[in-house]
């Protein structure tokens, strides 16, 4: 599975399982990173066969992740962070985007991917010792992650709070109810915080999303396309700020938004809503 047994005893030692596929593995490998193995490469290109723009759309999901702390920070005055389905660190974390702008921004990662949590010194890197923090814990048990010495450490959950869900709630499976799961975390925070999501469109191709379930189906991944309605359920009765839920390209474009006519539309759905 890799040509460097040392790595490889490493990784297992981890509890890193690299004979099979995993999300973090193969968005890290469309997005150019290093920290993936054959069998995520493997299923990263059959959902190229399918979608050819795959790695433009991680690419979009990742750029509007940044637009996203931006205007949380800038704009929203946010100063707090809980990022979810953090991913294998690469450019722009959260905290890096936030903390470049406001230096006092406090972040709590949460992934369940060991490799990401192999990764977390990366993210611990930060202007202030203690203002970020990562918790290895899975978004299905919601009440794990608030009850986490380390999120209660770094966040003040009095204070209004940006929980960003970005390219994850398709990996819950309907009958895992990730809207019930994602509420119990926007339940848990206090008026006037966000909630910024991301989300593969079923709508946009309807024929390449079954494909790409069906694979990761058979490759033993839960990968769920959601219709704009049912990923607008997210938000609940948040107020979603403009424009509302868009393709992720349409969302507030910035300088460093690809051209819709140079690599296709990006088949995610994107939002930002504020708590009342
Ligand atoms: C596609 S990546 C998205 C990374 C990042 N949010 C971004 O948009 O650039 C999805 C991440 O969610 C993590 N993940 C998958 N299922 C999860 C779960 N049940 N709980 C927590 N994290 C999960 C994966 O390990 C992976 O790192």
């Amino acid at each position: 599975m890799t040509d460097n047994p040392e790595q490889y005893r490493q990784w297992t030692a981890l509890g890193i399982d690299i004979t099979v596929p995993h999300s973090a593995r193969m968005y890290d490998w469309w997005l150019g990173g290093k920290d993936n193995f054959e069998p995520d490469r493997a299923l990263g290109e059959a959902f190229m066969a399918a979608i050819p723009n795959i790695r433009a759309m991680a690419r979009e999901n990742r750029r509007f992740l940044g637009r996203a702390v931006r205007h949380l920070v800038a704009e929203a005055g946010i100063r707090q962070f809980l990022d979810i389905g953090t991913g294998i660190p690469t450019e722009g974390n959260v905290h890096e985007v936030a903390q470049a702008l406001a230096p006092e921004c406090n972040v709590v990662y949460v992934d369940n991917d060991p490799i990401v949590l192999a990764h977390a010194r990366a993210l611990l890197v930060s202007q202030r010792p203690g203002s970020t923090a990562y918790i290895h814990a899975d978004l299905r048990d919601p009440h794990a992650i608030l009850a986490d010495p380390a999120l209660t450490k770094t966040l003040d959950l009095g204070k209004p709070v940006a929980l960003m869900m970005v390219a994850v709630l398709m990996l819950l499976d309907d009958d895992e109810d990730p809207w019930g799961k994602a509420r119990v975390l926007m339940d848990a925070l206090p008026s006037g915080s966000y909630l910024a999501l991301t989300h593969p469109g079923q709508d946009f191709d309807p024929e390449a999303m079954a494909a790409i379930k069906e694979l990761a189906g058979r490759a033993g991944l839960t990968v769920v396309p959601r219709v704009k309605a049912d990923v607008a359920r997210f938000f609940a009765d948040w107020e979603l700020i403009d424009p509302g839920v868009v393709p992720v390209n349409d969302w507030r474009p910035g300088s460093e938004t690809v051209m819709l006519s140079d690599e296709g539309p990006a088949y995610y759905w994107a939002g930002i809503a504020r708590k009342p």
